[in-house]
């Protein structure tokens, strides 16, 4: 098993500007919360939403704590655990599944030596299994960091794929 460690985020001067200029952006708006997290999230390497940062959140809008804990557990494009600088969301739903996605991921975890669920040791990779994000006309695809990449029904499409992210 290859799992990278996984550095707390801590709440910085710096990460508390960044938040606060999301926040801005999205004009203190509690009905766009899930964008904020995700451009929240987009703001720090691990690709998640620290603790402090959720807190932080919560005493800026008019928003529980635990509403932002929903969004976090619920959006699989959201996470509250640190995970890779590329977290390639696998599809498990059933237009992928026919269109051989079994194989999709078969070829990524023999090509990264990883399992579903681990990362790789230099933290650039972690795979996911994730239900349909809604590119069911690019069958079989994968998600990574918000990006599509459909018709990944050949071995070289996936090497190539993880040669232009490395
Ligand atoms: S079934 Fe895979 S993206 Fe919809």
């Amino acid at each position: 098993m290859q799992t990278a460690p996984t550095p707390t985020v801590t709440l910085t001067k710096e990460l508390t500007a960044k938040i606060d200029q999301v926040l801005k952006s999205h004009k203190q708006d509690p009905t766009q919360l899930l964008g904020i997290l995700l451009d929240v999230q987009d703001c720090i390497e691990q690709n998640y939403v620290p603790e402090a940062a959720a807190f932080y959140i919560a005493e800026k809008l008019p928003v529980k704590l635990s509403v932002i804990y929903d969004c976090l557990t619920f959006y699989s494009s959201l996470s509250d655990q640190p995970r890779a600088k590329y977290p390639i969301q696998l599809c498990n739903s059933i237009v992928c599944h026919v269109n051989d996605a079994a194989s999709v991921a078969a070829a990524f975890q023999e090509i990264l030596g990883i399992e579903i669920g681990e990362t790789t040791y230099d933290g650039k990779f972690t795979l996911e299994s994730v239900p349909c994000f809604g590119a069911c006309d690019q069958a079989p695809a994968v998600r990574i960091k918000g990006k599509i990449y459909g018709h990944l029904n050949t071995r070289e499409k996936i090497q190539q794929l993880i040669a232009q992210l490395i």
